[in-house]
């Protein structure tokens, strides 16, 4: 079977069918759960899902539960046309595009809370956000059945958020986390950098430089978490449209708490904001 016939379906029930009929006759599924304006790095997962797997199943859902009040859902980047015509490309068997209301009948009060890490980094300036992300994630697992699902590592906090509620809950599918994919001069692929203008668009580049940097530092000797903090605290405030960072520092990959003395491996990771747009990256580095 190949995406030339890819199916477009948007009831939960009639694509868990269509998953069932392929994982009774022992194919696997790759799956790749995505919110739509697909850029180069949905891409890579999806090449892979397609590389590993007999069925390559993707999802276009704009989840509203993971945006804040003071986020603006309506503005998030669809370009649905385009989307279409990229998975088939990629030779995408089942497409999953649900409405809202067939993923959140009304009275809908049933949420994924994966505590602790759910809190830290994003999940303080983000409340609710990866609740939001679980809660969505959970079930798109339960209608679809993939054998594996494929996240990017820009958004590691989402990654081991969900590796811990695959465990937690036993879900019952591998977890396969890709590199970040990345613009030429370094800038990690996000649908957000669709609203950066040319200006901010220069100035995010501050962010790999930062990870970049902290790296090096950490890797010719230093180890303690304070100086590598004024380091990459420095270099982003060098940046004059950056006018918030909300966390710059280095991290226990598995708590997310910061490190006080860098060894081992660990997690750089940054979150800036560049007008109204949170730009976030991140690096794992053995140190
Ligand atoms: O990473 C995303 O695009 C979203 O958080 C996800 C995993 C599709 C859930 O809505």
């Amino acid at each position: 079977m190949t995406g030339k016939d890819m199916e477009i379906i948007g009831i939960p029930r009639a694509v868990r069918d269509a998953c069932r009929k392929h994982l009774l006759q022992s194919r696997t599924i790759g799956f790749v759960p995505t919110m739509g304006a697909l850029h180069d790095g949905h891409l890579s997962l999806l090449r892979k899902a397609r590389r590993e797997n007999d069925i390559a199943v993707a999802s276009i859902f704009g989840n509203p539960m993971q945006f804040g009040p003071s986020e603006d859902f309506e503005k998030y980047p669809r370009d649905i046309e385009n989307d279409i015509k990229k998975l088939r490309n990629e030779e995408i068997d089942i497409l999953f595009l649900p409405e809202l209301s067939l993923l959140y009948s009304s009275g809908f009060s049933t949420y994924i809370n994966v505590d602790i890490i759910s809190e830290k980094l994003d999940g303080g300036f983000r409340p609710g956000h990866f609740r939001g992300v679980a809660t969505v994630v959970a079930k798109l697992f339960n209608i679809v059945d993939p054998t594996r699902a494929y996240f990017g590592q820009k958004d590691f906090q989402q990654t081991i958020i969900i590796k811990r509620m695959v465990k937690d809950l036993d879900f019952d599918l591998d977890i396969v986390v890709c590199p970040t994919v990345r613009e030429d001069d370094g800038l990690a692929m996000s649908s957000r950098n669709l609203y950066l203008d040319k200006e901010q668009r220069r100035a995010a580049r501050v962010l790999y430089r930062c990870l970049n940097e902290a790296s090096d530092a950490i890797k010719s000797g230093i180890i303690k978490l304070e100086e590598i903090k004024d380091l990459m605290i420095k270099i982003i405030s060098g940046e004059a449209l950056v006018n918030r960072i909300n966390y710059a520092a280095v991290y226990d990959p598995m708590t997310l708490d910061e490190v006080d003395v860098i060894q081992g491996e660990v997690l750089i990771a940054v979150a800036v904001r560049l007008g109204d747009t949170c730009l976030i990256d991140n690096m794992l580095i053995n140190s």
